[in-house]
């Protein structure tokens, strides 16, 4: 019997899937593993699919959600420990945590998902990311390929290998491993990261001395910023940045930079350690003349060119469509090639 998808991605795309399993504990999780292992069915672990883009109607495979709820904290002499069940809705742990004076998620705020997806995608925005308070995090390790029974596990932070929108879980242990518990460390001493402009614009123009503002003022920053900028998926099915801001050689930034002085760009190092200057993929589409614009239903943001949008009954097809031949057309201007950050199912 197929399932709808509806209700589980964020693009609004009307795709269904041949099963779908809810997991609310970590012994169903093991048994939903089981039941993976014997099903001989393709697999897909999901959040709120807010991050997903189903390319075709059908899934013919079994789509795994993350239903796991509670926040269980320990409040220790300097900081606190929570361990966070992966289907909480991520904003609502941001909510839970600056309302109590625990600092250090509050740049996050209003990044739709769950927590065990900022777990997997290493979720950013503001000068920081959920890898800067994650500590561990559990699962259940299911390997299509090996005979071994699912089993129960758990990464250190060092271990999780989190870099600017990765980790081991995109990667190595992409569909392995089933997350169960995140477990983050929290401050209790506030301290703002102001390393967004955006933000100490925004707290200006409030009427608040950037250096002194509270962790709810960031908070508040943070969401009337993204409201502005960002559409909200319950209105327009979209799954945010849609492309990585690509990291390119600094030879390469220096001969576009001799055509277009106002480009903006950042130092930064690549995810491999060398030398590398990150460009706002945001830039490079409104460049090529896509803000604003659509093919078919699929359609280009026209505040944030770098999400892409549902415009209404688009399918799958129209927006990989519109991603391809923008990408095409950033590479021939540029030479940059984009890479998506919403995964493809
Ligand atoms: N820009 C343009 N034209 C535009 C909009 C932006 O040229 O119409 C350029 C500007 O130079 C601007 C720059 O792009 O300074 C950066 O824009 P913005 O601050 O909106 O951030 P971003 O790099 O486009 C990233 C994240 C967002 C996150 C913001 C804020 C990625 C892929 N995206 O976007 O994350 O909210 O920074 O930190 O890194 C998401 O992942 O879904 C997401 C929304």
């Amino acid at each position: 019997m197929s399932q709808s998808l509806r209700p589980y991605n964020t693009f609004g795309i009307d795709a269904d899937c041949q099963e779908l399993i809810c997991y609310h504990s970590t012994e169903e999780c093991l048994e939903a593993a089981q039941h993976l292992k014997t099903s001989g069915l393709p697999w897909i672990p999901i959040g709120e699919g807010s991050n997903i883009l189903f390319v075709n109607q059908h899934f013919p495979g079994i789509v795994v959600h993350n239903s796991i709820t509670g926040i269980h904290p320990e409040e220790q002499e300097y900081s606190i420990l929570i361990r966070v069940g992966g289907g909480e809705i991520w904003d609502d742990l941001v909510d839970y945590c600056t309302g109590r004076g625990w600092y250090g998620l509050e740049n996050l705020s209003l990044i739709p998902g769950t927590v065990a997806a900022s777990a997997v995608q290493n979720i950013g925005a503001y000068g920081a990311e959920a890898a800067d308070c994650i500590v561990k995090v559990e699962g259940i390790y299911v390997n299509p390929d090996s005979d071994d029974a699912p089993y129960e596990g758990s990464l250190l932070h060092d271990e999780c290998r989190y870099g600017y929108r990765s980790s081991i879980f995109k990667d190595e242990l992409k569909d392995i491993f089933l997350v169960t518990y995140v477990w983050f460390r929290l401050r209790r001493r506030f301290k703002p990261t102001l390393s967004h402009a955006a933000i100490e614009r925004h707290l200006i123009k409030d009427g608040i001395e950037p250096a002194r503002a509270t962790a709810k003022d960031i908070r508040k920053a943070v969401i009337a910023i993204r409201q502005q900028k960002l559409p909200d998926p319950k209105l327009t099915g979209n799954a945010g940045s849609f492309f990585m801001n690509p990291v390119v050689t600094p030879e390469l930034a220096t001969k576009i930079l001799e055509t277009y002085p106002d480009m903006p760009h950042y130092q930064t190092p690549a995810n491999d350690g060398t030398e590398g200057v990150k460009i706002p993929a945001a830039w490079l589409i409104e460049q090529c003349g896509w803000k604003g614009k659509n093919l078919g239903k699929a359609g280009v943001n026209p505040r944030q060119p770098l999400v892409l949008t549902n415009l209404g009954g688009a399918t799958g097809q129209e927006i990989v469509t519109l991603a391809t031949t923008i990408q095409a057309d950033v590479y021939r201007k540029f030479g940059i090639e984009l890479h998506p950050e919403v995964r493809f199912v």
